[in-house]
């Protein structure tokens, strides 16, 4: 087959706008962390002003807020040589806590590539990488990429399309957090129902260990505790509410994790299960969303599973059909979508 140059050439721009833009990830965390957007967020400025209001040598960031406007992540005013955020930008770089936080994402995959030689072997061998191995900026990254999301539709969207649930945490129930990481849906939970009690658990002890640091913050810790549990052996029911957030394709059996589930639940209790959205079938995911969750995957969610006992792995695009199968599965009669965003499906499981 001859290659045809305009097809060629259509994937050489391709394939530069993805290496400018893996390369720009290193840019994107450095501006956060070293507060160069939330400086620029404050008006324009030229680079030797950003320089001096962000304690950095100007050379350096005179060649970063290049690089960042080349990118269409900061705006550049020829006439005037100022560079600055525009409302959208500063939006999604400077808020932590706010619903969308690009800085978090890239965190995340930087840190996950990381681990690029070790994942480069557990392809050759098979055997699986744990969680727990990653970088340090792999579990800040998760819990500031995934916190956005949660902020945003946790307590007004997911809980309220639960069966009975959202009067119920107002009058106050216990309830489960499983895989629950630096404990940020449990915070969230906490916070906006005062009357319930949150038992978050996760078998990555330094990230339960966080969690516990967090709650300690937030003045939660009467209402709040974490524990360090697989969750195939997490204990303390019957719960009225469980919960797993981003969690259960990254178990190695997750079968045994939602019989476990089932076995800690009240008999009219609720799983809510949040997923990465996907669709039924490989094709519907090829798009950029299906692009970030797969290739995440295989840094993390496959050898993660395949690390733990079971050896099993969903992977972070399965979608709807094998989570329903788990859950029927382990006994659960009920199961069904109760919300979406773009980048999550959320279920609820029940007896
Ligand atoms: C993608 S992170 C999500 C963390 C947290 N739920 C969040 O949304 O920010 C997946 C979490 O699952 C945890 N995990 C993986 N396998 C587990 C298992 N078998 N039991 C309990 N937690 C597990 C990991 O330690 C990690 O914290």
């Amino acid at each position: 087959m001859a290659v045809s140059e305009d097809r060629l050439m259509e994937f050489v721009y391709k394939f530069v706008g993805d290496l400018g833009a893996t390369m720009a990830a290193g840019g994107v965390v450095l501006g956060d962390r070293l507060g160069l957007y939330r400086a620029l967020a404050a008006g324009p400025l030229r680079p030797q002003e950003l320089a001096e209001r962000t304690a950095t040598a100007p050379r350096y960031v005179e060649e970063w807020l290049r690089g960042q406007a080349a990118g269409g992540y900061v705006q550049y005013d020829g006439t005037t040589g100022e560079y600055s955020l525009t409302e959208e930008q500063a939006f999604a770089l400077t808020d932590p806590d706010g619903p969308i936080f690009a800085p978090g994402a890239f965190q995340l995959a930087l840190g996950a590539l990381k681990a690029e030689p070790r994942i480069v072997e557990a392809f050759r061998t098979g055997d699986g990488f744990g969680w727990h191995q990653h970088d340090q900026d792999v579990f800040l990254g998760c819990e500031r990429f995934f916190r956005p999301g949660y902020s945003a539709n946790l307590v007004a969207a997911w809980l309220p399309a639960l069966d009975g649930v959202e009067d119920a945490l107002r009058r106050g129930i216990r309830v489960a957090d499983v895989g629950c990481g630096h404990g940020a849906s449990t915070l969230l939970m906490a916070r906006a129902y005062p009357r319930s009690t949150f038992t978050g658990s996760d078998y990555h002890h330094d990230s339960v260990e966080r969690a516990r640091k967090r709650a300690a913050e937030a003045g939660l810790n009467g209402q709040v505790r974490f524990d360090t549990a697989s969750a195939q052996t997490f204990e303390g029911g019957p719960y009225d509410l469980v919960t797993t957030f981003d969690a259960l394709h990254d178990m190695g059996d997750p079968l045994g994790a939602a019989r476990h589930v089932r076995e800690q639940l009240a008999a009219d209790g609720t799983w809510m299960i949040v997923e990465p959205a996907a669709g039924p079938t490989v094709t519907d995911n090829l798009n950029p969303v299906g692009r970030v969750y797969y290739s995440f995957s295989a840094f993390l969610c496959v050898p993660s599973a395949l690390s733990q006992e079971g050896g099993y792995s969903l992977g972070a695009q399965a979608g709807e059909e094998p989570v329903r199968r788990l859950a029927t599965d382990a006994g659960f009669t009920r199961f069904r979508r109760v919300a979406e965003t773009p980048f999550n499906h959320v279920y609820e499981a029940r007896p």
